[in-house]
């Protein structure tokens, strides 16, 4: 079987945003395992109107060009890293409009989330984890939290995530993790496949 593919969403699209920095970081320590296939995908290249669909993509297909773009690419990916900012202590509206967006893409595969802000985007990333759930994902324990003083030294004092010791152990963590549930639902979902191709 192939290596897990495993997309790196940049969850926010605001000019002047940080998310694509903890995005480029976690995916370079997720590529030197070797182990999974990464790639980062921009939500400023999918510009999702807000939801305006009859219903769910479980339920109809979407009529919107973007939304058909963005399931496709979704679907195929085994596995998710979501950068998590926390706007008004919650989900950055965008992001949220994305998980929305698409439905059985996301089923049965696990997601990870690098939250950053005054708490390390803690309690955005708690309602992801819930949202998550809704999606029929696999929301792992791991995460990676930029607190408030590391996140300053990051945007006001030049320093790099690559120098925080701790940040680079709970990469390391939540990658590992990630990774394990990534490929043990690739297999299923792929036994299953051949499974009912052979009734
Ligand atoms: C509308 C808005 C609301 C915010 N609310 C919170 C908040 O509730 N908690 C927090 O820790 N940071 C909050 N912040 C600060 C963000 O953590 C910080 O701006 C961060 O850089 C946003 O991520 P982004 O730059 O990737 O968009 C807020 C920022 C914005 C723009």
């Amino acid at each position: 079987m192939t290596k897990p593919r495993i997309g790196v969403i940049i969850g926010s699209t605001r000019e002047g945003r940080f998310a694509e920095t903890p995005a480029h970081w976690v995916a370079e320590i997720a590529k030197a395992r070797g182990d999974l296939d990464i790639e980062i995908v921009d939500l400023r290249d999918f510009p999702l109107p807000f939801f305006d669909e009859l219903s769910s993509s479980l339920y109809s297909p979407s009529k919107s060009e973007v939304a058909q773009r963005w399931q496709k690419k979704v679907a195929g990916f085994d596995g998710f890293i979501i950068t998590a900012a926390e706007y008004s202590r919650g989900p950055v509206a965008v992001l949220k409009n994305a998980l929305d967006y698409a439905y059985t893409e996301w089923n049965r595969k696990p997601v990870a989330f690098v939250g950053y802000g005054g708490v390390g985007g803690a309690r955005a990333v708690e309602q992801l984890r819930l949202n998550a759930i809704e999606l029929q994902m696999a929301p792992i324990r791991n995460a990676v939290h930029i607190t408030w003083g590391d996140f300053i030294q990051i945007k006001q004092h030049g320093k790099k995530l690559e120098e925080f010791e701790h940040l680079n152990q709970a990469a390391n963590a939540t990658v590992e993790e990630l990774a394990w549930w990534a490929k043990v639902l690739k297999t299923a979902r792929y036994n299953e496949a051949e499974t009912a191709q052979a009734a």
